[in-house]
């Protein structure tokens, strides 16, 4: 015997991205904005004098992407039971891709799944994790290798957050920046190597335009079947360095940014780009202090931990390497011979 269930959906998510000054805002229903030690010493009052909501509570957890674990999201979800949400109550996320993701995580799980909205307040957060519905948290194997998809119903990118963000964090944020621009727009880079960023007009365009590419993107992509894996050029290489130095040495734009530098050098060896791109894209990452070397102490364990990212099936590494700029490869197709030839060029001496 066979029972069949018919599942075929229709399901609408679609939501609207606002980047501007915060609106007002008001809730019929019980909601709880997440949020960290710093984001509510920082913002929590400006944020606190534009939402209301039938009642309002805060969960504030500790900093830093070493919290970005299961006592976290244990943490967040012990508060909504506490206070008896129910499946119509809201989630607001409120910090940078940490709290983001974690938030947009427990919005996943809690009672099945409820609402959540995005309020980013790093420069990386608001032109990159905040979009899109990729929720998750960190455990022993690596990065984000629990998670789910799980859209916001909607993001409101408010650049006056940015004002304190501190340089380092603000530089981490532009890597995924220049990402979008080098895999979908080339005319987007050529703006990036002539923009100031520190005017807030440019660095709002410069958003505006982050956060059109990405959602393009997740619109023809939403659970990374094909294009969207495009948006983790640079990731590949820099969740490895990542872990290698246990989040410790690199914030994880930092990362990014020099793992774009090693996939342009496989990109150069497999012929989809020149020393001249090259070239560029390591001068636009040095323009904002990005770090753009790395030395690998073990190139064998270096291409080991390759297989732990869970976007490599264990047969072979699926690598994101530029095609010029403002185009891209998805390909598993590198052989082994020329993965070590470009780790052995970051090796010790
Ligand atoms: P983060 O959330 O750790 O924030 C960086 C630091 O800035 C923290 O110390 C934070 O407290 C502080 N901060 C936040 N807002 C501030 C403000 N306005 N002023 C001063 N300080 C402020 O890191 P991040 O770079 O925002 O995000 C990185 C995380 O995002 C990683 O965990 C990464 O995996 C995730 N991520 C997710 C996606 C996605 O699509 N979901 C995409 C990219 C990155
Ligand atoms: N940051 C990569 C993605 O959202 O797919």
């Amino acid at each position: 015997m066979q029972v069949h269930i018919e599942l075929k959906k229709i399901v609408d998510d679609s939501y609207d991205i606002t980047i501007d000054t915060l609106p007002k805002l008001h809730f019929d229903t019980k909601v709880a904005v997440v949020t960290n030690t710093t984001v509510s010493a920082l913002h929590l009052e400006y944020l606190f004098g534009k939402i209301s909501a039938k009642e309002l509570y805060v969960v504030t957890l500790q900093d830093g992407e070493e919290y970005k674990n299961q006592e976290s999201i244990d943490a967040i979800l012990d508060s909504l039971f506490e206070h008896r949400f129910n499946r119509k109550s809201l989630l607001i996320a409120f910090g940078g891709g940490v709290i983001g993701d974690m938030t947009g995580y427990a919005a996943s799980i809690y009672q099945r799944g409820i609402d959540f909205i995005q309020i980013p307040t790093t420069l990386l957060s608001q032109v990159d994790a905040s979009v899109g519905g990729k929720t998750g948290f960190n455990n022993k194997y690596g990065k984000n290798l629990v998670g789910a998809f799980h859209q916001p119903k909607a993001v409101y990118i408010d650049p006056y957050f940015l004002t304190t963000l501190p340089q380092r964090e603000f530089g981490a944020g532009v890597a995924e920046i220049v990402k979008m621009a080098v895999t979908f727009n080339k005319e987007f880079f050529e703006f990036l190597e002539h923009a100031d960023l520190s005017n807030p007009e440019i660095l709002q365009d410069a958003i505006c335009r982050s956060v059109e590419t990405k959602a393009d993107v997740v619109s023809q992509d939403e659970k990374e079947h094909g294009l969207r894996a495009a948006l983790n050029y640079g990731h590949t290489f820099g969740h490895v360095i990542e872990n290698e130095t246990n989040y410790k040495e690199y914030l994880h734009g930092e990362a990014v940014a020099i793992g774009m530098v090693m996939a342009n050098e496989m990109a150069l060896k497999m012929g989809y780009m020149n020393e001249k791109e090259v070239a560029r894209v390591k001068a636009l990452l040095q323009k904002y202090d990005l770090p753009i070397t790395y030395t690998i102490n073990d190139v064998r364990k270096f291409y080991e931990a390759f297989f732990l990212d869970k976007k490599s099936s264990d047969a072979a590494i699926t690598f994101i390497l530029p095609l010029g700029i403002g185009d891209v490869v998805i390909t598993d197709k590198v052989d082994v011979g020329t993965i070590m030839c470009v780790l052995n060029k970051f090796g010790k001496e």
